[in-house]
């Protein structure tokens, strides 16, 4: 099953969003499969953000990230790195359609609450960085899950 690695930032955890966004992606019928609070290191942060090192905004979107805990998920099912992008809005709010996260959410490009991996490959990355103890698959109960789960 596709997963994605989706983070709650420093700001959406101060702002007490991290409830919010996993009842959205639970909703969705996405499988949570890991889960972390942690204060991240300048070293994780670099490396999560490597593409992005060289654009001017880059030490600015480190201290804001270091600004806080954040909280860390791998979500599995279908398609979930394009929608989980979806369901998280443009990276600028104020693109962001009302009804996604930062659409809902926020105004600020500088303080945008969540990340989600923008390709299958950067999300298995991304989670082999944030969970290098692994994640384990575990089987839903398909009686409780069919509704969802079914073409
Ligand atoms: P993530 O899910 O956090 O990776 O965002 P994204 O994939 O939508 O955008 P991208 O990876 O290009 O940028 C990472 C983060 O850097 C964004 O979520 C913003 O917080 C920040 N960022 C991107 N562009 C700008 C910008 O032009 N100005 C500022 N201040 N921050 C930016
Ligand atoms: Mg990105």
């Amino acid at each position: 099953m596709e997963r994605t690695y989706i983070m709650v930032k420093p700001d959406g955890v101060e702002r007490g969003l991290v409830g919010e966004i996993i009842k959205r992606f639970e909703n969705r019928g996405y499988q949570l499969l890991a889960l972390q609070l942690l204060t991240p290191t300048k070293e994780h942060l670099e490396q999560h953000y490597a593409d992005l090192k060289a654009k001017p905004f880059f030490p600015g979107l480190i201290q804001y990230m270091l600004s806080g805990p954040v909280v860390g998920m791998v979500w599995a099912g279908k398609d979930a790195v394009k929608t989980g992008r979806k369901m998280l809005g443009e990276t600028n709010p104020l693109a962001s359609a009302p009804g996604t996260i930062r659409g809902d959410y926020c105004i600020e490009v500088g303080r945008n609450i969540c990340h989600g991996s923008d390709s299958v490959e950067s999300a298995e990355k991304e989670i082999a960085l944030w969970f290098p103890q692994g994640v384990a698959d575990y089987q839903r109960n398909k009686s409780l899950t069919q509704l969802i789960y079914e073409n």
